[in-house]
């Protein structure tokens, strides 16, 4: 069995230091094989840059997904080039720096791809991600047997619709980009394990991270707001899929959505 931990959007320093500080305890007690982490909010809530990437690497994040803001901080273009770990949607248009996918190995030796794709319903209009992704997993099918797929989509419609359209082609597909954990992961008939939106890792005393007076109050005015990222009731948020390698199907899916204090019990062993 291989289990995998999936860490829903790290929202700024918050959601960083919920993993600094809770990574290796989870991956401990979870008996965790391999860590994915969706990091296009990592930076102060937009992006991502070399310097934070290479931190979360550190921790113990083995691969990285993005989304609509990986390239909010233009320093992370030319980092795509030399960090293939660093995936971003695989359906944008041609020429788009990195690539969707990436084909990790785990310590006992299992070969996992990670594939990010990104939805189209409220969202920037890009390729047919329902397409793309099946070109993906035909390119990497011989060589994993256990394949991720983070689809970063706006629309519980949209997302419900790929899980079906995955299951029995991968082992996983987790949604991303709302930031608000959904209560609805099961394994689906065909041995595909599924949630549609995993939440956030970052403030949950918030709007989707973003601090919440500056929100409130654009709603009520309409006119423009700096957005700060917000830093009360940190959560990390997330999930953990089993996988039998051998037939590429997952066994269990689990949520995650912990505490700063739940996370402080988990590293003393409590
Ligand atoms: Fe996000
Ligand atoms: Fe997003």
């Amino acid at each position: 069995m291989t289990r995998l931990l999936f860490i829903g959007d790290i929202v700024g320093r918050p959601g960083r230091e919920l993993v600094r500080r809770g990574l290796a305890a989870l991956v401990n007690r979870h008996k965790i094989d391999l860590v994915v982490a969706n990091v296009e909010n990592a930076a102060a809530g937009f992006g991502v840059t070399p310097d934070i990437a290479d931190d979360l690497v550190e921790l113990g994040v083995h691969v990285m997904t993005g989304g609509n803001h990986t390239w909010d901080k233009k320093e992370i273009i030319p980092y795509f080039q030399d960090h293939p770990r660093l995936i971003r949607p695989a359906n944008l248009p041609p020429g788009a720096p990195g690539r969707g996918v990436y084909v990790a190995r785990t310590a006992s030796g299992a070969s996992v791809a990670v594939i990010n794709i990104m939805g189209r319903v409220f969202m920037t209009a890009i390729d047919d991600p329902f397409r793309v992704v099946l070109d993906e997993i035909d390119a990497v099918r011989q060589e994993a047997k256990i394949i991720f797929v983070d689809f970063h989509a706006e629309a519980t419609s949209e997302k419900i619709a790929m899980g079906w359209h995955l299951d029995g082609r991968v082992t996983v597909m987790v949604g991303t980009h709302t930031h608000v954990q959904t209560a609805d992961e099961r394994v689906l008939p065909r041995g595909t394990a599924y949630i549609t939106d995993v939440g956030m890792t970052g403030p949950h005393d918030s709007v989707i991270g973003v601090d919440r007076a500056s929100i409130v109050q654009r709603f009520m005015t309409a006119l423009p707001q700096k957005f700060e990222t917000a830093t009360e009731n940190p959560r990390l948020n997330g999930a953990i899929v089993t996988a039998d390698e051998a037939t590429g199907r997952a066994t269990a899916i689990e949520r995650v959505s912990l505490s700063a204090d739940d996370i402080e019990a988990l590293r003393a062993g409590v």
